[in-house]
């Protein structure tokens, strides 16, 4: 019975696969003219400056058109796919134009409601100039996915989303002036896996945990910038699946103490909300935790942080700017896994050397403007211990660290970016510097180094940006030291102070 019914399976894409070629010599199917009159319509109202859809004519077969894909046996529309993604930040102003150029605008018409099979819609960084979601993207029942952050739109958002019943990817952020009263309309989603309202004006809708803590399947929450309170009524939390919580950039006044019930988040960003009082314990217990952004928030924290002693798992720290003071220790524990470690603009004094001995994948340490005040060396040696090989970013700028820099320096040899300026560091720039290969930055200016650069200095062929000045270094800068520097592009010459 079995092989028959395989026989017979086979014998039906057989025909399948004949009535395709019949249609077209390529065997893609063509599309369905009522969809490809749509997608015509629909671009007609489009401002398309770059000419991106160029190949949208009348007379081609849609579904090779550009961001355009069809099923492949029935020809039906599935996706459109017309985000962009936007450059690298170190991207030309070329590039940056060309982005800029390639931005469809205009209006979105309702033509798209012919393309009854459509499940995929992207339409992100573009720029609608404003224009308002339209109702009629509630109509679109097949969507599984659709992605309008970043695209200005603008005014409440359309409530018939919560039609979408089959949504599982819903992102509207990023399109700065929403306005929402309630987001009820969210809570019947129940498919959602991913939702994202950051920068939505959240005020009014107080309702925003109600309407999605019992979302079954929610795996990622971004509601950055929405201006978020605290709940008043504080309730118990069923977000079974969520390892994602993005609630930053929002004003918050605390923690919010249903977070430490969700064990099985993975990464959880509280950074700029301006939370007062003592980092809580509840931490302690989120074992699964891998990314953790406490930054900008105005703790009173002692600096002793316990509650880090079971996060085995974190990789990325921020505690930037959130006023801890005094000796930095991580009481018991460690954090092996740790790649990431902010703790800049602080009022630090002490970093205990014990807790950068067990720091072993440690990839980027910024530990500027705060106030420590220890030799360099220890500092230096301590992170040896462990993170020799991995370490690659290291930031020490404007504290009051002293004494003289360690041979060790020359182990690092990943580091890309080194900042010792702005310390009271003295002595030589050791010769084993020149073993730091992959350096690009080097900047030890406003210190009290004294003796002469070291001619190691001229190895360093991928150093772009070196700044010595401001020391009391002596000699002469000969060409020797440079030679091999091709990429070079910056240097700040040595001035007496
Ligand atoms: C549909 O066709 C494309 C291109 O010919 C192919 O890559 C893809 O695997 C096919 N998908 C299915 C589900 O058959
Ligand atoms: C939506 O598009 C933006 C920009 O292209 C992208 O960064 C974001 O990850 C997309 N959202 C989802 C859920 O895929
Ligand atoms: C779609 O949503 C609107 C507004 O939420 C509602 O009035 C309407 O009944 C919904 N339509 C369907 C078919 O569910
Ligand atoms: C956000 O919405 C509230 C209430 O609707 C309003 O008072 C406030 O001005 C809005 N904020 C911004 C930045 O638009
Ligand atoms: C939380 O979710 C579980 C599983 O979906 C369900 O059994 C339980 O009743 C929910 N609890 C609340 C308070 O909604
Ligand atoms: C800070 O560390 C220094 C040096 O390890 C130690 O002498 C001092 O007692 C510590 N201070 C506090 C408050 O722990
Ligand atoms: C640190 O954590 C790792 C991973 O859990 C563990 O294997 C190691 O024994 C711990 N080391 C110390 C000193 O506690
Ligand atoms: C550098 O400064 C130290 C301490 O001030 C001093 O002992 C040393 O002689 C100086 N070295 C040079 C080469 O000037
Ligand atoms: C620096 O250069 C000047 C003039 O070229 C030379 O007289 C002097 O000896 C040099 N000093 C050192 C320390 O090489």
């Amino acid at each position: 019975m079995r092989a028959v019914t395989i026989s017979l399976f086979g014998f039906l894409l057989v025909i399948a696969a004949t009535i395709i070629s019949f249609c077209d010599g390529n065997s893609n199917v063509l599309c369905i003219e009522s969809e490809r009159q749509a997608l015509l319509k629909f671009k007609q109202h489009l401002i398309d400056r770059s000419n991106r859809l160029s190949s949208w004519v009348e007379g081609e077969d849609c579904c090779e058109c550009l961001g355009v894909l069809c099923k492949n046996l029935t020809g039906h529309v599935k996706m459109l796919h017309l985000g962009l993604s936007s450059p690298y930040e170190d991207a030309s102003d070329a590039e940056w134009d060309a982005y800029v150029g390639s931005k469809l605008g205009g209006e979105i018409n309702p033509s798209l409601i012919e393309l009854k099979h459509l499940s995929f819609l992207d339409l992100s960084n573009n720029d609608f100039g404003g224009l308002a979601i339209p109702e009629f993207i509630g109509s679109l029942k097949s969507l599984t996915y659709l992605n309008l952050s970043s695209a200005n739109f603008q005014t409440p958002i359309p409530h018939n989303l919560g039609n979408l019943s089959k949504l599982n990817y819903l992102d509207l952020g990023h399109n700065c002036l929403f306005e929402a009263k309630t987001l009820q309309w969210v809570s019947v989603l129940s498919s959602l896996l991913y939702l994202d309202l950051s920068y939505a004006n959240l005020t009014k809708a107080t309702d925003w945990l109600q309407a999605t803590h019992k979302l079954p399947s929610l795996v990622e929450l971004h509601l950055s910038g929405c201006f978020l309170n605290n709940n008043p009524s504080p309730i118990s939390v069923n977000y079974t699946s969520l390892t994602v919580l993005d609630l930053s950039r929002n004003t918050l006044s605390s923690v919010p103490t249903w977070i430490f019930s969700l064990r099985s988040l993975v990464s959880i960003d509280l950074n700029s909300n301006g939370v007062e009082g003592v980092i809580p314990n509840g931490f302690r217990d989120m074992s699964s935790l891998k990314f953790l952004d406490l930054s900008f928030n105005s703790f009173s924290s002692s600096s002793t942080l316990n509650w880090l002693s079971n996060l085995n798992r974190l990789q990325f720290l921020g505690l930037r700017g959130v006023s801890l003071q005094g000796n930095f220790s991580i009481a018991t524990g460690n954090l092996s896994s740790l790649t990431f470690l902010d703790l800049s603009d602080n009022q630090l004094e002490i970093i205990e050397p014990k807790c950068l001995e067990s720091l072993c994948n440690l990839r980027e340490m910024d530990l500027s403007n705060n106030g420590i005040d220890q030799e360099v060396s220890e500092v230096i040696e301590s992170l040896s211990r462990c993170s020799l090989d991995r370490l690659e970013s290291l930031n020490i700028a404007s504290n009051q660290l002293s004494g003289h820099l360690p041979d060790q320096l020359g182990q690092f040899k990943n580091l890309v970016y080194l900042s010792l300026s702005g310390n009271s560091i003295s002595g030589p720039i050791p010769f084993s510097i020149g073993k730091l290969s992959s350096l690009k930055v080097l900047d030890v200016s406003h210190n009290r180094l004294n003796a002469t650069l070291p001619q190691s200095l001229g190895q360093l062929g991928n150093l772009e940006h070196l700044d010595v000045s401001n020391n009391m270094l002596e000699g002469n800068i000969s060409e020797m030291h440079f030679s091999d520097l091709t990429r070079l592009d910056y240097f700040s010459h040595l001035t007496t102070c």
